[in-house]
């Protein structure tokens, strides 16, 4: 076991963190966040052994699904000394792991069939159950561990599918791409069976950091989905600023600079926004709603004239006038959590 990515953690309370503390260090300008992602040489760290001592190391574990990322999984495993056996509905995408030791199944009974621990890694939730509804009775008494993403109303019937059938459940949510699986950086989330999580959280943990958010299968896709939503926001926003500097005929490098910085400072107002909200209180600090809401005409306007598309900050203005309009225009701008939540 690689004690590195073993660190037990507590994340207030609200779920186990089982994995490695990742070192945010980055590459932007002044910006502290992102240089914990990226991969190192993922070959040298799932290369550099087996997870010695780890009792269930020598267990086998079935894959299904070998698309980039099920592939990864079940490099990860081989790497870790896991008899590994793979199913694929294109059984060609096997070949590779097939040389490096995996025994590919000739049906999905039969990978079913070879281990306790059954990790399902295919495209959709619809495709996730075309795969397991004709080997649901096969699966009775092991454990499904589906890394399949979707909603979270998807993770939760399925659970519920896996209860009827006896089946020990764990949904997760993968926040790392293909290559990053096997680093401690990679980071994975997970809710369901907590009697199968603590069986097999050294074997999850090879594919790197592991949060168990307790028996609600669908909470590691909300968090997922809220990650993720948070990113693309924010590729938005930039990607909307470059906009608006190249509209005006400078270099898009030329945001740079500035933008690194900007980004740093506005990280850290963020964590007060969660914390308003859960006290209910959202005081101003010196930029009520009232004054953020003539900026955002300014922004509106400015977009416009320079051929930007507008709808971001024109959606964001509705916010804060909706805000004003219900007597908030003194808060600041935690309060408009709020108002998103009535506006479902
Ligand atoms: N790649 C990433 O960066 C990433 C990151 C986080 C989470 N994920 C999630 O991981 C899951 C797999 O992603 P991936 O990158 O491996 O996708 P992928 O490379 O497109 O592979 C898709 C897999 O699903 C299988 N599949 C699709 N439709 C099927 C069906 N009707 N019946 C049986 N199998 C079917 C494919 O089988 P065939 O080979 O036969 O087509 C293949 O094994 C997705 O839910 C994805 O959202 C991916």
């Amino acid at each position: 076991m690689r004690d590195a990515a073993r660190a037990e953690g507590d994340d207030g309370g609200h779920y186990r963190d089982r994995g490695t503390q990742v070192s945010h260090q980055c590459r932007l300008p002044a910006c502290s966040v992102v240089e914990g992602l990226i991969p190192r040489d993922r070959r040298e760290w799932i290369e550099s052994g087996p997870a010695h001592g780890d009792p269930m190391t020598n267990n086998p574990v079935t894959v299904i699904g070998l698309g980039a990322m099920g592939t990864a999984l079940a490099e990860t495993l081989l790497a870790n000394d896991h008899p590994v056996t793979v199913w694929n509905r294109s059984p060609e995408k096997a070949d590779a792991l097939v040389e490096k030791g995996a025994t590919r199944a000739d049906s999905v009974a039969a990978a079913v069939a070879a281990s306790e621990l059954v990790i399902a890694c295919v495209l959709d939730y619809a495709a996730l159950r075309s795969v397991l509804d004709p080997v649901a009775e096969k699966l009775r008494g092991r454990v499904l561990v589906n890394l399949t993403t979707g909603t979270p109303e998807q993770a939760r019937s399925m659970a519920s599918w896996a209860t009827e059938h006896g089946i020990d459940y764990v949904d997760g949510a993968i926040t790392a791409i293909p290559p990053m699986i096997g680093l401690p950086e990679s980071l994975l989330l997970y809710g369901g069976s907590e009697r199968a999580f603590d069986q097999w959280s050294s074997t999850l943990e090879l594919f790197g950091s592991a949060k168990f958010f307790g028996a609600d299968p669908g909470l590691p896709l909300v968090y997922d989905l809220a990650l993720l939503g948070l990113m693309y926001e924010v590729f938005s926003g930039y990607l909307h600023a470059v906009a608006l500097v190249t509209a005006a005929g400078q270099d898009a490098v030329s945001l740079n600079p500035l933008a690194g910085g900007w980004l740093n400072a506005v990280l850290t107002w963020l964590p007060e926004f969660a914390e308003n909200t859960d006290s209910g209180h959202h005081p101003d600090t010196g930029s009520s709603l009232a004054m953020q809401a003539r900026g955002m005409r300014h922004m509106v306007e400015a977009r416009v004239a320079a051929g930007v598309n507008a709808d971001a900050p024109a959606y964001m203005e509705s916010l804060m006038e909706q805000a004003v309009a219900e007597g908030h225009g003194a808060d600041g701008t935690s309060r408009l959590i709020d108002i998103i939540r009535k506006r479902g």
